[in-house]
């Protein structure tokens, strides 16, 4: 009876107009943390302090009469991000009153989150207010901006009586209703699922920055200023709602995706803006991308970064095949092609591997050498660019590029397997001359195919279990430290070896602490957390025991997101205007997801039901943008597989349009 109202829901909610989407009521709606408009106020007091006395005023918001020594403390209820105004009615002395501004429910107090990593813990502090006496509307300087925060506290120096506090919501620019999310996900059979898809799209959402909010450096200390500019164009894509609030690109490298799946071309502007900085900012000599974007110490001091050079690349041929967009690629082709031969270029004579010479990467130790996650990055970029021009166009100088680029890529993954691979752990090492074996090697050589074989890639996966802990996988690359950056890259690779089970229990893990923990903003994902699940993370690899400066809103947590859409849901673009369809239900039931692209909208919805003899049904509704071609592979052997009623196999080539398809009595095999 549920499921049967379900699919006549769902098959009328295809039925509506995309602009009714935002206003029509969508089950998935509750799970939407954005605010419902621009200028949002707090949903309570959080805690106060002292002698003031809140009464209500007009509109149900809070009054606050305050006298010195008192402080009280607001609470968004969600993660926001902007400019605070607010109307103070001031006395004689100066300053009246202080503003912090805090993510964690851990850190409210009243000094701001640290935005540089010191273990005093106090380079922002407040931020006085001095008003004329008597009634003002008073707005937080422009470059007082601040990204990220869940609560505000107000502490008064003398008497003052403050009202009508409000937040004018900074990220999205531009973007007219923030709830109106061009894509979904939907299950009625595991919210803990939903939510996390949710957390991932509102966590980048919050990471779309306008122009001139990165921080200014060298930072103001004390207090803050985020006037700089963040790259060539806005609004722009950065790692962190609160901080760097810079393009970073293995961060690019999941959260450009999943700006894609939840905010289509809202998404993809902001994702190509930070890749035009890349680009802006290539190395001219070299072909070398920056390691990070203009407004940070790293690029001011000129750090380079082998991995995240490969990144780069990735996040770009990301970006080309979820546009299908020509007339972009060939106007970066020869940067492209430049930063493709500066692997080339790396990889040596004896073995066609990467000596990794610059080793700074996402904060994990270690590194150099035939390093696992470089070499796994580089395979990535250098298949994927060299899948390309055959499919875009005809030019046949393009053709004989893409075969050298697949040729290199094949020796490379020959002697990755011979010099990396240890039989005995079913894991890669870091180089060829250690025995640590790492989270991030191992995930992404697992997600990026540089296994032989289905056995390999499943007693890799199974190996990698040895890391979890009750909350996720304790990176042996940085100890006592949950990477949900990594994590997120090891749930998709768990898909890579057809074990859906282990993705989905990994996720819960993790994300479940992310997502319940009371450190945490119970919106958005943190970049990152100790063994013990506390704030301190990189304690003692950058961040100085700074659990104030952590990140909690970090679109690179955000994996899970496009693991629910692509791996789950199945429904994936895997090459240039190609899709392949390959769901994974594990224990659900009905599934419905979609997304939009220049090319057209792609949209999923499936059940599955159960056989009294263990077999199942599974019906899906897939529509995809005519002009795409894609596999549908069904990873089970079935009685029957029917597309528009005609018996066709598991696995078979489809065209894009809307598909019927029912497949009956399978069976895992
Ligand atoms: C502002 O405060 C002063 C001193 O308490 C009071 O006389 C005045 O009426 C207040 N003005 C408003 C607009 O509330
Ligand atoms: C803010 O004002 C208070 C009260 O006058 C003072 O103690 C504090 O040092 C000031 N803070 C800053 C950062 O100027
Ligand atoms: C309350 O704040 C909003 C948003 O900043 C502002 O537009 C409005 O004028 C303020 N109300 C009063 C009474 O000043
Ligand atoms: C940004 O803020 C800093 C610190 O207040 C200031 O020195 C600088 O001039 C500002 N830059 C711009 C472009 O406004
Ligand atoms: C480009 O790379 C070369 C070689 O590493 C270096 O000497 C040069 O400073 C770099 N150029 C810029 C603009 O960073
Ligand atoms: C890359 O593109 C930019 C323009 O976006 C250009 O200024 C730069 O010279 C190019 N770099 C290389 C290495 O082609
Ligand atoms: C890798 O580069 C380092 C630093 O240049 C060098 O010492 C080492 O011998 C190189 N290793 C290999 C295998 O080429
Ligand atoms: C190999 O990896 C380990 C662990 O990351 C690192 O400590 C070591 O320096 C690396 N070896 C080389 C030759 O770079
Ligand atoms: C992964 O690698 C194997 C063995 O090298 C190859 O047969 C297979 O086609 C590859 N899979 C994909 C999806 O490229
Ligand atoms: C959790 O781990 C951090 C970093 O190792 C440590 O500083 C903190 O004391 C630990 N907290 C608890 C409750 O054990
Ligand atoms: C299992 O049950 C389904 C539905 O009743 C039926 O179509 C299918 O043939 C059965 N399979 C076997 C192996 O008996």
């Amino acid at each position: 009876m549920k499921r049967a109202l379900l699919l006549v829901w769902a098959s009328l909610l295809r039925l509506l107009p995309r602009a009714n989407a935002a206003t029509a009521s969508n089950p998935w709606d509750p799970f939407i943390s954005s605010p419902a408009a621009r200028h949002v106020q707090p949903v309570a007091v959080h805690a106060s302090s002292g002698h003031v006395t809140i009464t209500t005023a007009e509109h149900g918001h809070p009054h606050l009469s305050m006298a010195p020594g008192d402080q009280v403390s607001f609470d968004f209820g969600v993660e926001v991000g902007g400019w605070i105004s607010l109307n103070a009615n001031a006395s004689a002395g100066t300053p009246q009153f202080s503003l912090a501004f805090a993510e964690s429910p851990s850190f409210v107090r009243s000094i701001s989150d640290d935005t540089g990593a010191v273990p005093t813990q106090d380079y922002d502090k407040a931020l006085n207010v001095s008003l004329p006496r008597g009634p003002n509307f008073y707005v937080l300087p422009r470059e007082r901006f601040r990204g990220g925060f869940r609560f505000l506290t107000i502490c008064a120096f003398e008497p003052v009586t403050i009202s009508n506090v409000t937040c004018e919501i900074g990220f999205a620019p531009g973007v007219g209703n923030l709830r109106d999310y061009s894509g979904h996900f939907y299950t009625p059979d595991d919210n803990f699922l939903v939510r996390t898809w949710y957390a991932g799209a509102y966590t980048v959402q919050t990471n779309i920055a306008p122009q001139d909010t990165g921080r200014f450096l060298p930072q103001v200390k004390p207090g803050w200023a985020y006037n700089a500019s963040l790259g060539v164009a806005a609004p722009i894509l950065v790692d962190g709602a609160k901080r760097d609030r810079a393009v970073w690109p293995g961060d690019l490298g999941i959260q450009g995706t999943t700006a894609f799946l939840a905010f289509g071309a809202d998404g993809l502007v902001a994702f190509g803006n930070s890749l035009d900085t890349s680009f802006y900012y290539q190395n001219k000599t070299t072909g070398r991308f920056p390691f990070a974007g203009p407004d940070t110490a790293s690029f001011r001091s000129g750090s380079q970064s082998d991995t995240y050079h490969a990144w780069t690349l990735i996040a770009m041929y990301n970006y080309a095949i979820y546009t299908g967009d020509s007339a972009w690629l060939a106007l970066h082709w020869s940067n492209i092609t430049r930063g493709i031969d500066f692997i080339l270029a790396a990889l040596d004579n004896s073995h066609g591997l990467h000596n990794q010479t610059a080793p700074n990467d996402w904060g994990r130790q270690g590194g150099g050498g035939y390093n696992s996650a470089l070499n796994a990055l580089d395979y990535h970029a250098l298949v994927s660019f060299a899948g390309l021009p055959s499919t875009w166009t005809s030019n046949t100088i393009l053709l004989s590029q893409g075969a050298q680029w697949a040729a290199a890529a094949g020796r490379l993954k020959s002697s990755y397997n011979a010099l990396l691979w240890s039989s005995q752990d079913s894991l890669y090492r870091d180089n060829q001359s250690t025995i640590l074996t790492p989270q991030d090697g191992n995930a992404l050589a697992l997600l990026y195919n540089l296994t032989n074989s289905p056995g390999q890639a499943s007693s890799l996966s199974a190996a990698l279990t040895r890391f979890w802990s009750p909350i996720g996988p304790i990176t042996p690359e940085l100890p006592d430290t949950i990477s949900p950056f990594v994590t997120g890259l090891e749930v998709l690779a768990h898909f890579s070896a057809a074990q859906p089970s282990r993705a989905i229990e990994l996720m819960r893990l993790t994300w479940s602490h992310l997502l319940d923990s009371p450190l945490m903003t119970g919106s958005t994902l943190a970049e990152g957390i100790t063994a013990n699940g506390s704030l301190y993370y990189r304690g003692n690899a950058g961040y100085n025991h700074d659990a104030a400066y952590t990140s909690l809103s970090h679109g690179w947590s955000s994996g899970p997101t496009q693991a629910l859409s692509f791996r789950v849901a199945g429904l994936e673009i895997v090459g240039w205007r190609k899709w392949r369809f390959r769901p994974f239900p594990g224990s659900l039931k009905t599934v419905q997801s979609g997304f939009d692209s220049p090319l057209g909208a792609f949209e999923v919805a499936w059940t599955v039901s159960g056989n009294a003899n263990g077999s199942f049904n599974f019906e899906a509704t897939l529509t995809t943008p005519i002009g795409t071609t894609g596999l549908v592979q069904l990873p089970w052997v079935c009685e029957g597989v029917f597309m528009n009623g005609e018996l066709v196999k598991e696995t078979v080539t489809q065209r894009g349009g809307r598909q019927k398809l029912t497949a009956v009595s399978c069976l895992y095999f």
